[in-house]
């Protein structure tokens, strides 16, 4: 009888997500198109034959952190290098886009340097290095479709991780905003089409996922169209998804003003499954400063938008995004910004300091603020978002909502979820059989970053 063969060690793949929520979709898609060249993931950098840093270009400071890392990972690889092993360094993502050549000089034990509308490349650039080839610099647009290259959904390993997911529907956009970097890392708007994405939905509604967070740079631009060929926006697609069996929420991100339009604002007020939350960064409450940013919409436009989102779903809960110190921005211009927040009354939102980027229009203003300047009107901002943030946490107590547990918090016994209004709720006593599911919770109390509460007695009888 012939000894069995030993099987070939499995190699392994870490990657390391920067940024934004699609990263965390594109890092899961790296993993996806090396897994039939044999590799598995790595639970820790030390133990990967391939490191992998999906990186993100949207600040001076997010893509700092990569230099950093990049500084550990040449010890790791030098540490590999003595005991015989080898390590691969890649970078990936929008800092490998804008960067290219200038990070190779910067970091030069980086093998391989791929912009983020090409890692469905990978195997093959693997291949070529395994075989001893220079190092490799892509920041080409490809004229192929990388996710015409993925492995099926139902084929993918990391397709569903839990019972929520994101769901990349659209990429890059053409609307040009002076400070960002977005237009030109991940090139210009576009679409997948309806029925890839409504098969995707379905594959993770198979796996278990009940809430899905629909994905784009300029995610309410999506356009493509419906079984029957007719032209369909975001609103028709948030439809036909409600359709499917297990799915029991939607949510979207991000939005840009300009195109909210009727389907979408109507969708909110008739598809239940779409969750009550929406993300519509407006930048500044400044006309003049809106329009150096080439948002173009104004503040009128804005609180507009606002008032028909209320309309259609009075309990909608709004986010957006801030940018304070843009080069010129008066104290006037700044204390508009605090006028429109008073207007609106968020409920959450993410505020930056301006952070001029190499090759945008905005970064060769002349009229740049101080530092700072911007620090303390962030400070100012960001005490009255928070204040507002938790004034719309405290306003949930005493309601009962349903949550999707899908984190388990301190302890054995505390589950966190998530509310339809996207907050993070804790329970303490909440037993394992709940998590990831749907359950009522009566909250008790809001505080500035999360609520907690108390399960019903119903909720404690075993699955
Ligand atoms: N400086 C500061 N914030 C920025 N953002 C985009 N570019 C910059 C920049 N250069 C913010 C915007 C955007 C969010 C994703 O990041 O508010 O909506
Ligand atoms: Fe950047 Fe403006 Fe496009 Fe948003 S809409 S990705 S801020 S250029």
């Amino acid at each position: 009888m012939t000894e069995p063969k030993p099987r070939a060690p499995r190699k392994k793949i870490f990657v390391k997500t920067y940024g934004c929520q699609m990263n965390v979709y594109d890092s899961a898609r790296m993993v996806d198109v090396m897994a039939p060249e044999g590799y598995a993931e790595a639970a820790t950098p030390e133990e990967a034959d391939i490191v992998l840093l999906n990186t993100c270009h949207i600040r001076e400071k997010a893509a700092e952190k990569v230099y950093s890392e990049l500084g550990r990972l040449r010890a790791l690889k030098n540490e590999k290098a003595g005991r015989g092993e080898s390590l691969l360094i890649g970078v990936a993502g929008c800092v490998a886009q804008a960067e290219g050549e200038e990070m190779r000089r910067r970091a030069p034990m980086v093998d391989l340097i791929v912009g983020p509308q090409t890692y469905h490349r990978l195997p093959e650039y693997v291949a070529r290095l395994a075989n001893g080839g220079p190092a490799i610099v892509e920041t080409e647009f490809p004229a192929d479709d990388k996710f015409d290259s993925l492995p099926a959904p139902e084929r993918r390993k990391t397709l569903a991780r839990g019972a929520t997911a994101f769901l990349t529907i659209q990429e890059g956009c053409d609307k040009f905003c002076t400070f960002c970097v977005v237009p030109y890392t991940r090139g210009s708007e576009f679409s997948r089409p309806l029925a890839r994405i409504v098969d995707e939905a379905h594959a993770l509604a198979d796996a278990g996922v009940r809430e899905i967070t629909l994905l784009g740079q300029n995610v309410n631009a999506w356009h493509g169209e419906d079984a029957q060929g007719r032209p369909a926006t975001l609103g028709r697609l948030i439809r036909a998804l409600a359709e499917i069996d297990g799915l029991a929420r939607l949510r979207y991100t991000t939005s840009h003003p300009r195109d909210m339009d009727d389907e979408l604002i109507s969708a909110h007020a008739e598809v239940p499954a779409l969750m009550p939350y929406l993300h519509l960064p407006v930048q500044s409450g400044s006309d003049r400063i809106l329009a150096a940013m080439n948002r173009r919409h104004d503040t009128e436009t804005y609180l507009r938008i606002i008032e028909r989102i209320r309309a259609a779903r009075p309990d909608i809960a709004l986010s957006s995004d801030f940018i304070v110190g843009f080069p010129g921005e008066t104290e006037a211009d700044f204390e508009a910004t605090l006028a429109l927040i008073r207007a609106v009354g968020f409920a959450q939102a993410y505020s930056f300091k301006y952070s001029p980027r190499p090759g945008t229009p905005a970064a060769n203003e002349e009229d740049q603020l101080p530092d700072a300047v911007k620090d303390e009107r962030l400070q100012a901002l960001q005490a009255l978002l928070g204040e507002q943030q938790l004034a719309f946490n405290a306003s949930c107590a005493g309601r009962t909502m349903p949550v999707l547990f899908d984190r388990r918090g301190r302890g054995e016994t505390q589950l966190v979820g998530r509310s339809p209004y996207l907050q993070s709720v804790h329970v303490e006593d909440a037993p394992p059989h709940l998590f990831g599911k749907l359950v009522d919770v009566e909250i008790e109390d809001g505080h500035r970053n999360s609520l907690r509460g108390r399960l019903r007695e119903n909720e404690f009888v075993p699955a």
